[in-house]
């Protein structure tokens, strides 16, 4: 008996993952713990459903699954412009880098000097490439991540609201859970239901969460496109 085929056959989606790195003079940046495994791990589950993959992805020690379109970034700066020359093509987004939330004000255009004295650096906010896709008029189906140490779904549906996507996958962080780990336990929320992914590796979460952005795709097509 032939499979059911996916409703991502065909279907064209664009995927952050990793970290950023923001600058702070030629040597020294702030980045954060994100290995970029979930996400690689979605982009190869996504080739497996015979979607058209294009990953932006932020700097990892990762091989890029085969057939896939990789366009390497540092800072969130940049991630945002590559997501916003790609996305008018996109039917699906999924946002799965761990972006900087503040980068350095100014970057020093030489290495900085140590002296005696503190010193502060001043950051601002970075784009959200998340929330500026969720806003654009014809988006894509928005897929979120949330990272929490606690308050799970709170968080998490407050994030569906603010950045106005369709789905939101939660998952806790802290004491060695997600990070840098080669397992992770989802729970997704999208409007009107939530479904929890067991412990597992990281490769059967993805292929788990791949098949349920596949059954709200499919939901979402037949009431809005
Ligand atoms: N995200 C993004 N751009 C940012 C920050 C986050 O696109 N500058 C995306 C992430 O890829 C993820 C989702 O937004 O899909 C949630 O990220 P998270 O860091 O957990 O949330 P924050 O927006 O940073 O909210 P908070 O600081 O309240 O946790």
């Amino acid at each position: 008996m032939k499979a059911k085929q996916s409703s991502l056959a065909g279907c064209r989606i664009l995927i952050t993952a990793g970290p950023t790195r923001e600058a702070i003079d030629p040597v020294r940046f702030i980045s954060n713990r994100s290995s970029g495994k979930m996400g690689y791990a979605v982009a190869r589950a996504a080739m497996e459903a015979k979607a058209q993959v294009c990953l932006v992805s932020g700097p990892v020690a990762l091989e890029s699954p085969d057939g896939v379109d990789r366009v390497n970034v540092e800072s969130a700066k940049e991630m945002l412009q590559v997501v916003l020359d790609r996305v008018e093509d996109a039917d699906v987004f999924i946002a799965a880098a761990a972006v900087a939330d503040y980068v350095p004000k100014e970057v020093a255009t030489h290495k900085i000097k140590k002296n005696d004295r503190e010193m502060t650096l001043e950051l601002t906010r970075a784009p959200d490439i998340l929330a500026t896709v969720g806003s654009l008029e014809g988006r894509p189906f928005c897929v979120g991540f949330a990272a929490e140490t606690h308050e799970l779904e709170r968080f998490a549906v407050s994030k569906l609201e603010r950045k106005n996507a369709n789905m939101i996958a939660a998952n806790k962080v802290g004491d060695g859970r997600a990070f840098d780990s080669d397992t992770n336990t989802l729970t997704v929320y999208w409007r009107g239901g939530s479904v929890k992914i067991m412990k597992d590796d990281k490769v059967i979460v993805a292929k788990k969460l791949i098949d349920l952005i596949a059954d709200r795709y499919a939901s979402y097509k037949k009431e809005y496109l």
